[in-house]
């Protein structure tokens, strides 16, 4: 068990984590959370254990609380992860919209990356469209295009924005076709070029926030997020990403997650045997 901090100071802050970041932890991670608040103890003011447990659990120290629940978020993420939603944009969602744009039936198309680590998977998302617009002929079409991606961690977010990663990072899922394409080398970075890069707005934002607040989205990507949520807090983000869907709309999750608890919103179905989930009210 933890060595930092007590178990009564150990729930406390697990609380708080929870209302704050939605993360629910079990009692194996308290490792973790002790690491993490001897960082902070140690960077920040107060500078004692007691001191940092009373302002993030009954202060009003709000910036010391998101310190925290940034520290925790776990961020791991690559290109083009998991075939599925890949495939179904290139083969089923992206061929529809030109046809729809062409025959004056739609004027934009909003994709959202909601919990989008660094980068890897709205970039995917805008490396897939702007190389499918460009094979179909459709290239000036682009900017119809609306890619938003969000997380909870402003520094993740910061970092993302700039669209420069290492030589691992670059490595991981991504094909050198589109490395090729997309990537310019400077020393050991990768740097995206602009034209991806600005196809993607970045912002932090909470899944936890009720309401949203956006402009419906035609597909989400909320993917390996919820597997930190409670069973609660998965059917109120789930709520929440359908409220924030266009009729029809569609959300990719993880492929290691599970939806049991979301399945009154959403209607689950199959694309080549990968899985993607449809807002229940109007069928295609
Ligand atoms: C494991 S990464 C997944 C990244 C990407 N979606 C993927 O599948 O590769 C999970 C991300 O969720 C973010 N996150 C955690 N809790 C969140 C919340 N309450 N709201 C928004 N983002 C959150 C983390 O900061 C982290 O970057």
């Amino acid at each position: 068990m933890q060595s930092y901090i007590g178990t009564r100071e150990f729930s406390d802050i697990l609380l708080k984590l929870e209302e704050k970041g939605g993360m629910a932890l079990g009692p194996e991670k308290a490792y973790l959370l002790d690491e993490k608040l001897g960082k902070l103890v140690a960077e920040m003011p107060p500078h004692s254990f007691p001191e940092l447990h009373g302002k993030i659990c009954f202060g009003q120290d709000s910036a010391l609380l998101d310190r925290l629940v940034e520290s925790m978020t776990i961020n791991e993420t690559f290109w083009f992860r998991d075939k599925s939603p890949w495939t179904m944009l290139e083969e089923v969602l992206l061929p529809r919209w030109i046809e729809e744009m062409e025959n004056g039936k739609r004027h934009r198309v909003r994709i959202w990356s909601a919990a989008c680590s660094f980068g890897q998977e709205p970039y995917s998302i805008a490396m897939c469209v702007a190389s499918h617009l460009k094979r179909s002929g459709a290239d000036n079409r682009r900017n119809t295009f609306e890619i938003i991606a969000t997380d909870i961690s402003r520094p993740v977010i910061r970092m993302a924005e700039k669209g420069a990663y290492d030589g691992i990072a670059i490595s991981r899922g991504l094909e050198d076709t589109y490395r090729d394409l997309y990537f310019e080398k400077a020393g050991n970075a990768w740097s995206l070029r602009d034209e991806i890069r600005q196809m993607v707005r970045f912002h932090p934002f909470n899944l936890i926030a009720d309401p949203y607040g956006f402009e419906p989205f035609d597909v989400i990507f909320c993917r390996n997020v919820m597997i930190y949520f409670s069973d609660a807090r998965k059917r109120q983000v789930c709520r929440s990403l359908a409220e924030t869907l266009t009729d029809g709309g569609i959300l990719f999750i993880g492929s290691a997650e599970l939806m049991e608890d979301c399945e009154n919103v959403f209607s689950r179905n199959l694309h080549k045997g990968g899985v993607f989930f449809r807002k229940q009210t109007v069928s295609w």
